[in-house]
């Protein structure tokens, strides 16, 4: 059935669901408006949330509205189970869960004239920096990062949200300066433990890293659900659940994103909510840095050659399942590829595979074209997502 039938069916239905459906207090039963307007561009994620329908990090729904990953769990068991060992479920934890401080229980690092350490015992993880005249302490409240590259601390004083100083690094398995902060020796103490994070910013970073940190516009820190989880992507979950309670499968489904039916553009976009979209990164002057724009898959991909006709062949859910851990093996990622290319020289191309053929090999196709790439700031790698022929020597193309 086509989306536009259903939507129309779905008016008659709802008024059938919203007598039949006891509501939440305070949860309206009705269909979500899927996901902002189709636009075929990419687009700032700044115009995506304030357009009408879900998206990521936008914040407006009630809190009453999110029913978390457990309540998911009750229908969807394996994508919940499987989900959790993503890197993205774990974008952000409490301290006290963190493997990192966990196991490593005393980090030092010495910063100018400041000495810093922190501590793990038992629950809590205390960061102390000290100079010859005084000391500072703060309990580090949360860790950002699962830590394949790197995992930083938030903490609290005098009414503030700070971002630590130093940052574990696992290239190296020990603190280093974070990114983004100056390399300068700090000038006092405080600054020598951490960065205070405007309210705006502390939003920000919360809504990327967790979920539902913010509902009705207010963000509220000790609310969110740690973690990428299910309702950061899908929207908010009650009403969908209650109407599947209730057996009404065909108008719960219309009450949840269903995000297959994003067009390859926004569906790129979509992932870019977080990850940055091409847009993002052109208007925020990113893309005369080198490699620090790597990391920013979207804008990378979106350059490639393959990339002139977009195309669900190529998006990211094309090549990585966000409910699954992300694959390590490049001969995983050939089938992709082999989509659009052809494997012979001498075979046509044509509308169903578009690509031209490669005269070096028939497999492993990213370990050449999407090579890793080493970023100085982050102490690691990653993998540049420009898909390219890469000439030894040629600098990096931005
Ligand atoms: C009471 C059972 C139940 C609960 C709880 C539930 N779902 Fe579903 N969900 C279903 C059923 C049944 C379907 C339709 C069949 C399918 O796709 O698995 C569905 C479909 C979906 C779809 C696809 C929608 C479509 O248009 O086909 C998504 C996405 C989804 N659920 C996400 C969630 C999320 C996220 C949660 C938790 C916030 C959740 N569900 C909680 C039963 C449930
Ligand atoms: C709400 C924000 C958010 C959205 C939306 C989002 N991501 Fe992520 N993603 C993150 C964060 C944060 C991390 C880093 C997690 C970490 O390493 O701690 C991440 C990491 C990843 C990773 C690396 C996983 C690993 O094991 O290293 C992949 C792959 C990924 N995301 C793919 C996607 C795809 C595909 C989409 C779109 C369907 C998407 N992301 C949407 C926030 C998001
Ligand atoms: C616009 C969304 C966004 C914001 C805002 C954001 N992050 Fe992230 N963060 C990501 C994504 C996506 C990744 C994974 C890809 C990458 O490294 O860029 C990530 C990666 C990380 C990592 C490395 C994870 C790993 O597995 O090693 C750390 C640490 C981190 N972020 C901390 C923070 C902190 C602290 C803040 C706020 C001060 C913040 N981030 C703000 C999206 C965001
Ligand atoms: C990082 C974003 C992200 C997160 C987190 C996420 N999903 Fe999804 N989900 C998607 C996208 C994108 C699709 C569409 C995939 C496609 O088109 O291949 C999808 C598809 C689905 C579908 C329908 C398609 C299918 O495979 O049956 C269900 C059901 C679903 N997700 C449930 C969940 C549940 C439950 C969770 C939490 C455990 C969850 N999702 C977490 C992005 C996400
Ligand atoms: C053609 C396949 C392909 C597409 C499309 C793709 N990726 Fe990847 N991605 C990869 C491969 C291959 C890796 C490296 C896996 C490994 O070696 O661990 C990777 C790794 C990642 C990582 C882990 C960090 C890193 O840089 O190694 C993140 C995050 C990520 N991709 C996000 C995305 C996002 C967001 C999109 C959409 C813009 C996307 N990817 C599209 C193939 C793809
Ligand atoms: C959606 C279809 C599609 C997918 C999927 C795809 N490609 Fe392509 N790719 C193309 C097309 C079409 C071209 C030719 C573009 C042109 O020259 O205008 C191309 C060009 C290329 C080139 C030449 C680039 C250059 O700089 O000259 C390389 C290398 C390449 N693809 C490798 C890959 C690899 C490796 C993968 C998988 C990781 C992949 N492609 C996935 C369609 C695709
Ligand atoms: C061992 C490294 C390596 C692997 C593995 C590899 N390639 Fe290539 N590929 C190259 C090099 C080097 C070139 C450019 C040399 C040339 O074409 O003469 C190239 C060229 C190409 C081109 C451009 C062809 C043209 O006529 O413009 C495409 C497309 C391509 N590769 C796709 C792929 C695909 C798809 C795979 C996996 C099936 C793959 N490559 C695996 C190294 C590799």
């Amino acid at each position: 059935m086509s989306l536009l039938r259903k939507l129309g069916s779905t008016c008659v239905l709802l008024a059938v669901v919203l007598l039949l459906v006891p509501a939440k207090a305070g949860v309206a039963l009705q269909a979500v408006d899927q996901t902002a307007a189709p636009s075929g561009i990419s687009l700032p994620t700044d115009v995506r949330v304030q357009s009408p329908g879900w998206w990521p990090t936008k914040g407006d729904a009630s809190r009453d509205s999110y029913i978390g990953a457990a309540a998911c769990a009750k229908c969807h068991a394996s994508k919940v189970a499987s989900q959790k060992t993503n890197a993205m479920a774990q974008a952000a934890t409490r301290t006290a869960d963190s493997e990192i401080l966990r196991q490593h229980d005393r980090f030092t690092f010495r910063l100018g004239p400041y000495n810093e350490e922190i501590v793990t015992k038992g629950e809590k993880s205390v960061l102390t920096v000290s100079d010859e005249a005084s000391s500072l302490s703060a309990d580090l409240l949360w860790a950002f990062g699962v830590g394949h590259v790197g995992q930083t601390y938030i903490y609290h004083r005098n009414g503030s949200y700070y971002e630590s100083q130093l940052s574990f690094y696992a290239s190296t398995q020990s603190l280093n300066i974070t990114p983004e902060h100056s390399l300068a020796v700090p000038g006092n103490i405080e600054d020598a433990a951490g960065r205070r994070l405007t309210p705006a910013e502390t939003r920000r970073c919360f809504s990327c890293h967790t979920t539902a940190s913010v509902a009705k516009d207010q963000f509220d820190a000790n609310a969110a659900v740690l973690g990428v989880t299910c309702e950061a992507c899908h929207g908010p979950g009650a009403n969908h659940a209650a109407a599947m309670n209730s057996g009404m499968q065909e108008q719960g489904e219309l009450m949840i994103s269903n995000l297959s039916r994003l067009d390859p553009v926004d569906s790129v976009d979509f992932c870019g909510a977080c990850h940055r979209t091409w847009e993002d990164v052109v208007a925020n002057g990113f893309t005369g840095v080198g490699v620090y724009n790597v990391r920013f898959a979207p804008y990378r991909l979106e350059n490639s050659k393959c990339w002139r006709k977009p195309d669900a062949r190529l998006t990211c859910v094309a090549c990585h399942d966000p409910h699954q851990p992300l694959e390590h093996e490049a001969a995983a990622y050939d089938s992709r590829c082999l989509q659009c290319h052809v494997t012979q020289a001498k075979a046509k191309k044509d509308a169903d595979h578009p690509g031209p053929a490669c005269r070096v090999s028939t497999k492993n196709c990213t370990s050449c074209h999407m090579p890793k790439i080493v970023t100085p700031v982050q102490h690691s790698t990653f993998t540049d997502h420009w898909i390219r022929i890469v000439v030894p020597g040629k600098p990096y193309p931005n």
